[in-house]
């Protein structure tokens, strides 16, 4: 079946909590709050953002957002989140999708094929165009984001903003 991506249930289990802790809590600005949690405490945040995809239980500076795991076969090999829609905050200075690759599975191309799959999803989403932000000295993700499309729309005080147009 190779590559293919599988949105986050409550009912994930092992393998996706040992993938997360392979992810810094702060890698180059993608954020993974799952590092260093407990397994308990990762059932938690499960419910939780199964919730946020639906739109549900959001505070009021949230937008909602999916997570996805990408799978090769059986076996799990990356972490994006698209979030449905942008506010002034997140517009101004990040964008719809993030992405991150656990560290034993870098410079193997998944990168470049988790964008490419979260861009079909965005399709779906009827998102158009895609924004995403990226950290200026983080060279293996501004990389993906133009082989995948992506057009640098603006600068910000801390990202270069990239379009992709559908
Ligand atoms: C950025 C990240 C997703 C790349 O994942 P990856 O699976 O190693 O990427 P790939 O193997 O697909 O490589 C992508 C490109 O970057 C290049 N690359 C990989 N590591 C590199 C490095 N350290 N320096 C420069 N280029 C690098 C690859 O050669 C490839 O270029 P190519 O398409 O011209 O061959 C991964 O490093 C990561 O998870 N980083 C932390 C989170 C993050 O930065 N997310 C992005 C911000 S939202």
């Amino acid at each position: 079946m190779s590559l293919h991506l599988k949105a986050l249930t409550k009912w994930d289990g092992r393998m996706i909590y040992e993938m997360l802790q392979e992810i810094d809590d702060n890698d180059h600005g993608f954020k993974n709050e799952v590092k260093g949690k407990t397994y308990e405490e990762y059932g938690e945040w499960l419910s939780k953002n199964e919730q946020f995809s639906r739109g549900s239980g959001l505070e009021t500076w949230m937008v909602p957002q999916t997570i996805y795991w990408m799978y090769y076969d059986q076996t799990p090999v990356g972490y994006g989140r698209i979030r449905h829609w942008l506010n002034d905050n997140l517009k101004e200075n990040s964008g719809h999708i993030g992405y991150a690759i656990p560290l034993s599975q870098r410079g193997k191309g998944y990168g470049n094929e988790i964008l490419r799959l979260l861009i079909h999803e965005c399709y779906d989403l009827k998102i158009n165009p895609i924004q995403i932000g990226v950290n200026p000295s983080n060279k293996p993700s501004n990389k993906i984001v133009k082989r995948n499309g992506g057009v640098l729309h603006k600068v910000s005080k801390t990202k270069n903003i990239y379009h992709i147009t559908l």
